[in-house]
């Protein structure tokens, strides 16, 4: 199990307004279609774009009569297990907070993995977890919580992280795993990222800003703007597709910084016309161009 494709993938929710409460449909995703290799693939875009409404989607935590569109696991229909078979590290980590590293990541493997592993392989895979994690120095040190002081937010995202590579996931799925981290520390987890990515997984994680040497490290990127996907491809590619539409990114810019202000509208060309003359947001606009592109595109 390792490339995921989506097909024109659409999700609303219900939603009650007003106060007599009257029941509406709201769209979050529009259209989507993108596809999902081994290697590392980031999902960018502006609070609100529908990052982690994506993700639920590709793990299969989604009900499926909200969902129209097609979600395709190496070309077929997803089996009814893929959330048990997909590692998904959720925006907000659920760490036990009165148990060591070690022990949340044993509690892990006790849960998911098959009974027929002896508790003594468990072990000696949660040992070279932590070591893969470069979580050796604070194994035996209590994860903490709110009020009892325990491991980094860096430690705390990558014992998260381990806590799913426990069952060995062929695809990796991460809401976010950078936010609240230092620039130095959000990289360190990223190059973790990118090796296991480099191993043959398919990482997929979103992320709201990057330094520049993370996006080097990605292969692939989704960029999402109100739920819908305003480009997909390399970071390279993205960069020449704004040129194209008019939108420069200047030497000096970091890039994900550029890719943020187009999506919210605040680089580039002030007002566009679509070929029909009716004006329209940047968001919209975007999609067009790169849906256009693409019907013109021989791939
Ligand atoms: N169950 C729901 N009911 C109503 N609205 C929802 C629901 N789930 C998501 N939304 C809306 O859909 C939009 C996308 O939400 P989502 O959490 O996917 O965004 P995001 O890109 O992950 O944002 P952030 O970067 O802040 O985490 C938001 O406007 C959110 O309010
Ligand atoms: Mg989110």
């Amino acid at each position: 199990m390792k490339t995921i494709t989506l097909h024109d993938v659409s999700y609303e929710v219900f939603t009650e307004n007003g106060c007599f409460r009257k029941a509406s449909t709201n769209k979050i995703l529009h259209r989507i279609s993108a596809q999902f290799t081994p290697g590392l693939n980031a999902i960018f875009g502006p609070t609100g774009g529908g990052k982690s409404t994506l993700l639920d989607v590709i793990s299969g935590r989604k009900p499926r009569s909200m969902l129209t569109g097609q979600v395709l696991i190496d070309g077929k229909k997803p089996p009814k297990n893929l959330q048990c078979m997909v590692g998904y590290v959720v925006q907000d980590d659920f760490l036990t907070g009165t148990l060591t590293v070690r022990e949340n990541l044993m509690f892990s493997a006790n849960l998911r993995l098959p009974t027929s592993i002896s508790r003594e392989d468990k072990r000696k895979k949660i040992n070279h977890l932590l070591v893969d994690l470069g979580l050796g120095s604070c194994a035996d040190s209590l994860v903490g919580s709110l009020l009892s002081r325990g491991i980094s937010g860096g430690e705390r995202k990558r014992t998260a992280i381990g806590m799913e590579l426990s069952i060995d996931p062929s695809v990796l799925i991460l809401d976010e795993p950078t936010t609240g981290l230092d620039a130095t520390t959000a990289r360190s987890v990223m190059t973790l990222l990118q090796s296991l990515s480099t191993k043959g997984k398919t990482v997929i994680c979103s992320v709201h800003q990057a330094r520049r040497d993370i996006l080097n490290m990605i292969d692939n990127l989704v960029l999402l703007a109100g739920g819908r996907a305003v480009f997909h491809g390399s970071v390279e590619e993205a960069l020449q597709h704004f040129e194209q539409c008019g939108f420069h990114c200047d030497t000096s810019c970091n890039p994900a910084d550029f890719f943020l202000d187009v999506l919210h509208g605040e680089a580039g060309p002030i007002k566009m016309k679509t070929e029909i003359g009716k004006t329209i947001g940047y968001g919209d606009e975007l999609v067009t161009s790169f849906s256009a592109k693409k019907r013109h595109s021989p791939n």
